[in-house]
């Protein structure tokens, strides 16, 4: 959708009054924003209108000239999105290069549009609109992507896989509660990007270059037209402020954090040792030399993709730790790494919630890894608490069946009950239940736990907090 802007260069620059001598074209390529900023047209429009409309009401301009500059916003958008817009590299920056063409396309009421605003205020309102929308379909995204985990999910709520720890089996736990888990993760990244929506929705616009405007403006109108929920209190702090694009960004890195997290597991799982899941083919390469290959692409991409979005973090809060107040050119250099963290999150978010319904699980491999791991021997040293022995004891206990069962290439379930009685008398004929997977699970009958029982009735809560 960018266009590359051209370079034909028109000598009567926006500020050509003050200056003796045009820009070198290194000088112009390395201060304009128009390849990336051209990305903020409909709000940088839809900016404007509001700001002429406010304008026209206050009697600052005329009616006539709300009129023409309508006018000639409604064929501005038709021609950029027919592609027939011409952007300008010596009009530097969007806003710059819109406003030029009005002015051609209307005449005076175009160079009236900038009454009592400066790009300062303009450029900080258009990616708080552009990023308010980029918030809300984030989190449909995010809802998309917990909708299919769990569908997934209740389809394997009883379904046993080894629980780890150090990425040894641990505990048997259930798939549908391993996903579950993911869930709690992307919940908390919702809250975060709506947490961060709020203070995006605040008008800077009327702060103009920074200290405000000489005319009777009328902000709240103007909030009130763009949707925003208020208008930025300080002046000088409306049009430096760029913590709401940093906190966006960070809400990046920990949601790419987490589904990054979720990428490892996959690539573990996928791979035929472990042999948990399948993925479905289209997420997959195969490899140019390998024939045998088919190599989980995707969700190795998104873990290495977690360093562009924590990049663009560390970016921004480094471009903003030396500003003094209020704009400075340094802001020029905010938009890329927003962009960019957008971009990478929501790819991503698509790219998930499609995988997710192409994840097939493959429960006889899951158990087979569980009858290797001892993953009941928690259950036998509680079985022994609970018969009277203090746990620590029953610890060494267990630990010495492990041990026995070891050497003889047996599970603990497979101990006779005269085996299991030699390391403790306290063992009797109803410990074969608290051995077995089934048991394990279903022992774990509580908020949170992993029992089937409790691992459905998350799933149907989860169902309502999307
Ligand atoms: N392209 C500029 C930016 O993105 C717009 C604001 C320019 N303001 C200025 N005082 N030069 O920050």
């Amino acid at each position: 959708m960018s266009q590359s802007p051209t370079s034909s260069a028109p000598a009567n620059y926006t500020w050509a009054g003050r200056f003796s001598e045009p820009m070198s074209d290194l000088v112009k390529r390395y201060t304009a924003s128009v390849d990336f900023d051209q990305r903020l047209w409909r709000q940088d429009i839809r900016g404007s209108l509001a700001h002429a409309k406010m304008l026209a009401k206050q009697g600052i301009i005329a009616a006539s000239d709300l009129a023409d500059i309508e006018r000639g916003m409604a064929q501005i958008v038709s021609e950029i999105e027919s592609g027939q817009f011409e952007w300008q590299l010596d009009l530097e920056d969007v806003h710059l290069n819109i406003e030029k063409r009005l002015t051609a396309l209307v005449g005076d009421a175009g160079k009236r549009l900038h009454t009592g605003r400066s790009r300062n205020d303009q450029v900080a309102t258009d990616i708080r609109l552009w990023l308010r929308d980029t918030i809300d379909s984030i989190v449909a995204l995010i809802q998309q992507f917990q909708t299919a985990l769990l569908v997934l999910a209740e389809k394997e709520a009883a379904t046993p896989m080894p629980g780890s720890t150090h990425l040894q089996v641990a505990q048997p736990v259930t798939f549908g509660h391993h996903l579950l888990a993911y869930f709690e993760m992307t919940q908390r990244d919702k809250e975060r990007f709506l947490d961060c929506r709020k203070r995006v929705s605040r008008l800077p616009l009327g702060s103009a270059a920074l200290a405000g405007t000489t005319y009777p403006i009328d902000r709240e109108f103007v909030a009130k037209e763009l949707g925003f929920d208020g208008v930025c209190e300080n002046s000088l702090d409306a049009v430096s402020d760029r913590d709401f694009g940093i906190e966006f960004c960070a809400a990046c890195s920990l949601l790419m954090t987490h589904f990054s997290r979720l990428s490892e597991e996959l690539v573990l799982w996928m791979n035929p040792r472990f042999g948990f899941v399948k993925i479905a083919d289209r997420f997959c390469t195969g490899s140019s030399i390998m024939p045998q290959k088919k190599n989980p692409d995707v969700p190795e991409l998104a873990r290495g993709k977690t360093g562009r979005t924590n990049g663009n973090l560390v970016a921004l809060l480094t471009l903003m730790k030396g500003q003094p107040l209020a704009y400075n050119k340094d802001n020029q250099e905010d938009k890329e790494p927003l962009f960019d963290s957008a971009d990478t999150v929501i790819d991503t978010l698509r790219i998930f919630a499609d995988m997710m319904a192409g994840i097939e699980a493959r429960p006889e491999r899951m158990r087979g890894a569980l009858a290797e791991g001892f993953a009941t021997a928690t259950d036998l040293a509680d079985y022994l608490a609970k018969k009277g022995l203090p746990f620590r004891e029953a610890h060494e206990v267990v630990g010495l069946a492990v041990k026995a069962a070891e050497a003889q290439g047996k599970d603990l379930a497979d101990l006779t009950l005269a085996e299991l009685q030699a390391f403790s008398p306290l063992v009797q004929s109803d410990v074969a239940t608290c051995l077995t997977i089934e048991g394990s699970l279903a022992a774990r009958n509580h908020i949170g736990g992993t029992a089937p029982e409790q691992v459905k009735a998350a799933v149907a809560r989860a169902k309502s907090r999307v």
